[in-house]
């Protein structure tokens, strides 16, 4: 919620005081297009390279293909309106049948100027959970501007939006949790409120960086802002991102110490703000009142950031007091009622508004706590995994797997070690020996696609894990590589940072062709060597190498000549 851009008001005159009016241009379009195209903006080289680190300046970036993969656009209509192309994420999740019992589908509500992106780094952990819905609001992300009417963007025509594509998409008898950010907490709170579109569904809410209510003085802020009209809404707008990642608008709501690529990641998101759209929400904005947020009658988790501006944890509390207020209210009267649901608050430090891509592993595990402990005990991995020990693709495979060396070592003078994936109670080769057994290793980074046959919590403190999901069988794609070298450039320059120089290690379920494929990748782009020679490294850390023929080819074709088919090397 950039409410404080109306403080930049007086900047206007000495905007147009500069004489830099050619930038004005762009933002002289129609209602329902002011968006500036990100690669029209010119950076200085020294931007330009710690772009590279974090390559998140492009929207491939941000929508990852696990997101591309799964979303997709519907016309949804409610009772008052039609909505023309509103773009969904859905996935089932692939073990729910056998784990025969029904999952609740876990809906992410973005908030004001947001998208369904932002909630890539979720939507990536929780696929493995359960089944998973998000939603761009109308205008919003890749879901069209239409309708224009003002009405159609209200707090209850959004709700009621949000119920028909939920509905859409339960099945019968099955639950729904609803995990907000920022105003999506509104919305949430407000459909999970006793008389609200889901209340009969809802079985939790999670209600990251929310706001309570807005103070007199912001009313006031936003009317001024809203009687600006879009063209002048836009130059404050181009005013409060003056100084790119390092403007106020991207510092309002990343932590102080996030790094570049949150920042560049914040930046994106507020240029694909529409001002049309964040009027009409802003104007027809309402937060849930006391009365609706103790009317809830699920589980509810506060989850707030230390750093938050946009919505300081004392919004949080002002909520988490109404609702503890419920609780002793109650308590007084009778005690012999059914007790009351679950209300539980977190700060999360070192972190601002954008929390759920600044601090996401936190997010990911302080949320699948609550969900696992609070709503459902299926929801937790741990569960799952014991569930799922009989899979028969492990059994079947368990032996090839035994045999294969566990962990290579490290790969020519490159920072990797490759590996066969984990599983949760081997003896050997399980999370909970790991880092005794390599303590050179201080990233694991698992590109395989399923959810991993262990639980990386397990890890302890010396190891982080990274998700990076991939489909095997089929060379990695272009786009899938550099979002991988990314990836490695951000872990290495962390450690860089630190003066850590211990390695990564990477698997897929074995650890040779796929794995093979991207650390070639990253040792041909990044650290000088040709085709031949680092496919050859890689062999002879972990015979025998990359054998699948079409990754031999396709990193020859991509990297050499292209056409070029495998010469001989050994
Ligand atoms: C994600 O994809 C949608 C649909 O293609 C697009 O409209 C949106 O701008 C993308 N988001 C980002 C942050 O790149
Ligand atoms: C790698 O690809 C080859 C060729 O398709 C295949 O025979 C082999 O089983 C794969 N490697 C592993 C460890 O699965």
């Amino acid at each position: 919620m950039a409410i404080t851009i109306c403080g930049a008001v007086p900047l206007i005159i000495a905007y147009f005081r500069s004489s830099k009016t050619t930038k004005a241009n762009q933002f002289d379009e129609s209602e329902g297009s002011s968006r500036e195209s990100m690669n029209g903006e010119k950076q200085p080289e020294s931007e330009r390279r710690t772009s590279v680190i974090s390559s998140l300046s492009d929207n491939a970036a941000s929508n990852t293909s696990l997101v591309r993969k799964h979303t997709f656009t519907i016309p949804v209509t409610t009772d008052t309106f039609s909505y023309s192309s509103v773009r969904v994420f859905h996935r089932q999740h692939p073990k729910a049948p056998k784990l025969g019992r029904s999952l609740p589908l876990l809906v992410f509500l973005h908030g004001l100027g947001g998208q369904l992106s932002q909630f890539q780094h979720l939507l990536e952990y929780f696929v493995h959970i359960s089944h998973t819905l998000a939603i761009d609001l109308p205008g919003c992300g890749g879901s069209k501007f239409a309708p224009h009417d003002w009405q159609a963007y209200t707090t209850e025509s959004l709700c009621k939006l949000i119920s028909v594509i939920v509905r859409q998409h339960v099945q019968e008898g099955q639950k729904v949790v609803l995990i907000g950010h920022s105003y999506g907490s509104a919305l949430a709170a407000t459909l999970a409120t006793k008389g609200g579109f889901l209340y009969e569904e809802c079985a939790g809410v999670v209600a990251i960086c929310p706001k309570a209510e807005l103070a007199d003085q912001e009313n006031k802020k936003l009317a001024t802002a809203l009687k600006l009209g879009n063209f002048g809404f836009d130059i404050l707008r181009m005013i409060d991102r003056w100084g790119g990642i390092e403007s106020k608008s991207v510092s309002r709501f990343v932590g102080a110490q996030a790094p570049v690529s949150v920042k560049q990641m914040q930046l994106l998101f507020n240029k694909q703000s529409r001002t049309p759209v964040w009027r009409r929400m802003v104007k027809g904005m309402t937060f849930p009142t006391l009365e609706q947020w103790t009317a809830i009658t699920c589980p509810v988790y506060l989850l707030g950031a230390a750093e938050d501006m946009v919505c300081p944890v004392s919004e949080l509390d002002k909520i988490h007091d109404w609702l503890m207020h419920r609780r002793d209210n109650k308590h007084e009267g009778a005690s012999g009622q059914a007790e009351s649901p679950a209300v539980k608050r977190c700060v999360i430090p070192n972190a601002g508004h954008s929390v759920i891509y600044e601090s996401h592993h936190i997010v990911n595990g302080l949320v699948n706590d609550f969900l696992s402990h609070h709503v459902d005990e299926a929801l937790s991995l741990v569960w799952q995994l014991s569930f799922l020990k009989e899979d028969k693709w492990l059994l079947k495979n368990l032996e090839k797997w035994s045999r294969i060396q566990a962990v290579s070592p490290r790969i020519g003078r490159s920072p990797f070690r490759a590996m066969k994936t984990l599983r949760q109670n081997d003896e050997q080769h399980s999370p909970k020996f790991f880092s005794a057994k390599y303590p050179d290793i201080a990233h694991v980074v698992d590109i395989s696609h399923e959810q991993p046959p262990y639980d990386p919590e397990t890890f302890g403190p010396n190891v982080q894990y990274h998700k990076f999901a991939t489909v095997s069988k089929i060379p990695p794609t272009p786009d899938e590589v550099s979002r991988f070298i990314a990836l490695v450039d951000k872990l290495r320059a962390e450690m860089f940072a630190l003066g850590d120089n211990r390695l990564i290690a990477c698997h897929c379920h074995y650890g040779f062709n796929r794995t093979g494929f991207f650390l070639v990748s990253y040792m041909i782009e990044r650290l000088g060597y040709d085709v031949a020679q680092a496919i050859t490294e890689f062999k002879k850390a972990r015979p025998p190498g990359i054998r699948h023929p079409h990754f031999i080819t396709e990193l020859f074709e991509r990297y050499d000549c292209p056409g070029l088919r495998r010469p001989s090397f050994s």
